[in-house]
């Protein structure tokens, strides 16, 4: 996810600028740039790959200018190279902007600004910010009132910071969905997409609301409405120190990721559903005529990309009457699979590297299939090989035990799914309700989010146990693996999935008086069903954690959580929030390093 530095100062820019762009390495990045006003000109310059590269750029250049901006470029609208690394310049070379966000009107606003004779070097979104901007300051003679007409022009999310010969002290800078944070010092004012990036500078800081628009001059700031009236700000001052600033204030990577799933969600969804009864996925525009030539699906995967697989199959055959089949990628190779022509394989890889997806991806090329690939991280080998890919928007996942990535593949899953079903003409009244219910999800979320504190509590009936149940049915079964396979990965307790209606048939043997059985029956035509089993597990003694929904409640639980009302099909999405959190405090309690379980790595790529 790209950041941002920005500063101005009675002193060197350059120092800043670096220092905080290492700060935000975290992030995830692939390209990096500057640019400084050095004597009433720009002084831009931008590398391809890692930070260093930008330094080895600079080494022999004397970079004296006091203002500047810089940015690491995590890559949205075209693959990383110089021309799309930022910061962009409009044609003239007196503005200079970088951007963290997407721009979601974009290309209508590209296909304007040519007609209006600009010239675009990059594929980005970023790049029609700048060349607004200088529109409108030709109609304006005024930097912050074409600013304030850009953030009135553009959709979706930005920060933005821009700096332009034509007032070399100030930095310009506007934000919507996309945090950014200033810092001031005697000589200095700065600015940066987090924390840690200006923590060495100051602890005091002004957090930016959406549509405000900070200026930065050399230690003052001042705060305009959208509109360009004078605001006051208030000053916070940061109590934690850099180590704990890159985790945003939390403890650990997972726990900020688990809470960065409201966000990360609404940055999948961002662009992809119109109005209340559309999907659109530009991605696969040219694929429309072709689903109905589709007689099977196959969803392939590794881990917890798996684990959302199940899930996402199970949504596309109800939605769409296709066929589907879920294969872990390490078995499809193996299991000779039926598949042609008239097969859609569909691969899901957060990193995009995993081998055995990958080798499972080959496989389904060579026997003539159409691939997808759902992948987290642009340009990975995943979507170089497949026919098509759709990007979930996660941002950089640091954590092991993947969190936020699974609840977005389980988006972009259902966005695939729906998508299919409108190509093929099935949107009825049940598709609509699921539209309206999936742009409900990041605040749901974040609703759940502020249980957890009860989750924390539930956390505590793992305290002396080596084992744990999980049992689910239908959709209900594919989350449950998936909670299972967290508290496996983080707290080392020995969890098994099962299906509800399974555990009649031998897993019950295991049930003794103090099992812990968490039950998962959001999905009301087999909750019942799910129910009875649980009172099968409490019957020889277990302690029962239920998950379900408004008049499903069972009596002798020892806790019942009541998921918010939703469709059905949106259930895995919400149920994951607490099941993440339970394995989470579960590894607290165990003294795990949840960050970095042993034996497990981020990405796979041995088979
Ligand atoms: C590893 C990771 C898991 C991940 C799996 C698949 O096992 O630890 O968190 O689910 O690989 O990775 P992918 O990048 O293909 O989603």
């Amino acid at each position: 996810m790209c950041g941002i530095t920005a500063i101005s100062a009675t002193k060197e820019a350059l120092p800043f600028l670096l220092q905080g762009l290492e700060k935000l390495e975290y992030r995830g990045y692939d390209s990096a740039g500057i640019t400084t006003i050095e004597n009433h000109r720009l002084f831009t310059k931008k590398a391809k790959g890692r930070l260093q590269n930008l330094k080895d750029l600079l080494k022999n250049e004397s970079v004296t200018g006091h203002v500047g901006i810089g940015h690491t470029r995590w890559a949205t609208h075209g693959v990383p190279s110089n021309l799309n690394s930022h910061p962009h310049t409009n044609n003239a070379d007196t503005i200079s902007l970088v951007h963290n966000g997407i721009i979601e009107n974009y290309r209508e606003l590209k296909d304007i600004l040519i007609l209006q004779g600009y010239h675009f070097q990059s594929e980005t979104d970023s790049e029609v910010v700048v060349h607004l901007m200088d529109y409108y300051y030709n109609k304006t003679h005024n930097l912050q009132a074409a600013l304030q007409k850009v953030i009135s022009r553009i959709e979706g999310s930005y920060a933005l910071c821009i700096v332009s010969t034509i007032d070399p002290d100030k930095v310009y800078i506007a934000k919507k969905d996309s945090p950014l944070v200033i810092g001031k010092t005697d000589n200095a004012s700065v600015a940066a997409s987090d924390i840690p990036a200006i923590l060495d500078y100051t602890k005091d800081v002004y957090f930016l609301n959406d549509y405000e628009i900070a200026i930065l001059d050399k230690g003052s700031v001042a705060f305009f409405d959208k509109d360009g009236h004078s605001i006051s700000k208030e000053l916070t001052t940061i109590p934690y120190d850099n180590e704990a600033a890159k985790k945003g204030g939390y403890d650990t990577f997972m726990l900020k990721e688990i809470h960065e799933q409201p966000h990360a969600i609404a940055e999948t969804l961002r662009g992809r559903v119109e109005g209340t009864d559309r999907i659109v996925l530009p991605e696969l525009n040219n694929m429309k005529d072709q689903f109905k030539t589709f007689n099977k699906a196959y969803f392939v995967a590794c881990g917890t990309a798996y684990h959302a697989c199940l899930s996402g199959a199970n949504i596309l055959e109800r939605l769409t009457k296709i066929p589907t089949f879920t294969q872990a990628a390490s078995e499809f190779r193996y299991c000779d699979p039926i598949i042609d022509e008239k097969t859609l394989c569909i691969f899901v890889s957060q990193s995009g590297e995993t081998a055995d997806t990958m080798a499972a991806l080959r496989l389904a090329k060579e026997k003539g299939c159409t691939t997808i690939a759902i992948a987290n991280v642009l340009g990975s080998s995943i979507s170089r090989e497949a026919d098509h890919t759709i990007y979930t928007c996660a941002g950089p996942e640091i954590a092991v035990a993947s969190t936020k990535a699974y609840t977005t593949q389980l988006i972009v899953l259902l966005l695939l799914a729906m998508y299919i079903a409108q190509a093929l003409g099935y949107e009825n009244e049940h598709y609509k309700r699921i539209i309206e219910g999936i742009a409900s999800l990041p605040e749901r979320i974040n609703n759940i989010l502020k249980d957890e504190k009860l989750f924390e509590n539930y956390a505590q009936y793992l305290k002396d146990l080596k084992d744990a149940y999980y049992i689910g049915r239908g959709l209900d079964y594919a989350s449950v693996l998936e909670g299972a396979l967290k508290l496996k990965e983080v707290s080392y307790v020995h969890a098994d999935a099962y299906i509800a209606g399974e555990l009649k048939h031998g897993p019950i043997a295991l049930i003794e008086p103090g099992s812990l059985v968490i039950a998962v029956a959001t999905q009301p035509n087999i909750a019942a069903k799910t129910i009875s089993n649980i009172q099968e597990t409490i019957a020889r003694g277990a302690n029962v954690i239920l998950f379900t929904i408004d008049g499903q409640e069972v009596g002798n639980v020892k806790e019942t959580y009541i998921l918010p009302k939703v469709d059905p099909i949106l259930q895995s999405v919400l149920v994951a929030i607490p099941l993440q959190l339970i394995a989470y405090y579960a590894a607290g309690i165990k003294g795990c390093d949840v960050d970095k379980p042993r034996n497990l790595a981020k990405s796979v790529t041995v088979e």
